[in-house]
C-alpha cells in the first residue's frame, strides 16, 4: 500500500514514499470512524494551503498480550505510519478517540516506540495540532486534547491550536475547542459530525499547513 498511489475517501491523495517537506501529516487512531471522518476534513483543510499536502496515516490496534494484533498493512482506511513519516512531515495533525479521558493505547503505543525520532530531533520545530471523538460532551474532550500535546512538547514541537477569531467556535454546541478539534458523536456514535465541527477540523488543518508554510519562508 505504501509503495502505491491510493486516494481515500475525501479524494486526498496519500502520496507513495517519496520526500517532501510540505507535507503535514495526519496521524490518528479511528476504531468506528468518527476521528477517520475528522482526519479526512483536517486533511482537506491541509490541502487548501497552496503548495501543502496532507499524508493520512493511522496506526495499528494493539493487543493485551502481543505486540500488534493487525497484519503490517491495513485492509482498508490509511497505510500504517512508519517512522520515516515522521522524519519527512512539515507538521503533524493527531487524532484519537477518548479513551477514559485520555488518547487510546494504539497511539500511544506507537508514540512510545518513537525514542530514536525524540532523541534525532525528528520533529523540533515541527507545527502540531490534536483531535478526538467522545461519545458524550463532558467525556473528556479536552483533557483527552491537553495531555495528546505532552508528548508532542517533549518532542520539540510548536502547538497550534484554534483561535476564537474562528467564528464557528464561538457557536458550536457539540465539539470544536481552542486545543483542538473535535465530535461529540453521542453514545452509539449516532451523531453525523455538525458544521461547526466540520469547518473547526478544516480550520485546524489549515492553520498547521499555513504555519508549517511560514515557517518554510513560503
Ligand atoms: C474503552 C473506551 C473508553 C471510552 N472513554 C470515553 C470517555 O472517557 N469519554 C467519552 O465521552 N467517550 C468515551 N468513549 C467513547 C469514544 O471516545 C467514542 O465512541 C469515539 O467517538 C470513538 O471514536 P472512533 O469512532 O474514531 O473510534 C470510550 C470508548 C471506549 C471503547
Amino acid at each position: 500500500m505504501r509503495l502505491a498511489q491510493a486516494t481515500c475517501p475525501a479524494n486526498i491523495t496519500i502520496l507513495p514514499g517519496k520526500f517532501q517537506m510540505s507535507e503535514v501529516l495526519v496521524l490518528y487512531y479511528s476504531r468506528n470512524g468518527k476521528v477517520a471522518q475528522l482526519a479526512r476534513l483536517i486533511a482537506r483543510g491541509i490541502e487548501e494551503v497552496p503548495g501543502m499536502q496532507a499524508r493520512l496515516r493511522s496506526v495499528p490496534p494493539v493487543a493485551p498480550l502481543t505486540e500488534s494484533a493487525a497484519p503490517p498493512v491495513p485492509d482498508e482506511g490509511a497505510p500504517y505510519v512508519e517512522k520515516q513519516d515522521l522524519r519527512e512531515c512539515a507538521g503533524l495533525v493527531m487524532g484519537s478517540p477518548t479513551r477514559f479521558g485520555n488518547m487510546a493505547a494504539p497511539l500511544k503505543h506507537f508514540l512510545d516506540s518513537t525514542g530514536a525520532e525524540w532523541a534525532s530531533g525528528a520533529l523540533v520545530g515541527k507545527p502540531a495540532g490534536v483531535f478526538t471523538s467522545t461519545s458524550t460532551m463532558h467525556g473528556g474532550q479536552e483533557s483527552t486534547l491537553l495531555s495528546m500535546m505532552l508528548p508532542l512538547i517533549h518532542h520539540g514541537m510548536l502547538i497550534v491550536g484554534i483561535p476564537f477569531t474562528e467564528a464557528a467556535l464561538n457557536r458550536t454546541q457539540s465539539g470544536g475547542s481552542p486545543y483542538g478539534a473535535s465530535h461529540v458523536a453521542g453514545i452509539t456514535g449516532e451523531n453525523p459530525l455538525s458544521e461547526d465541527e466540520r469547518t473547526l477540523a478544516r480550520a485546524l488543518g489549515r492553520r498547521v499547513a499555513e504555519t508549517c508554510a511560514r515557517l518554510a519562508g513560503q
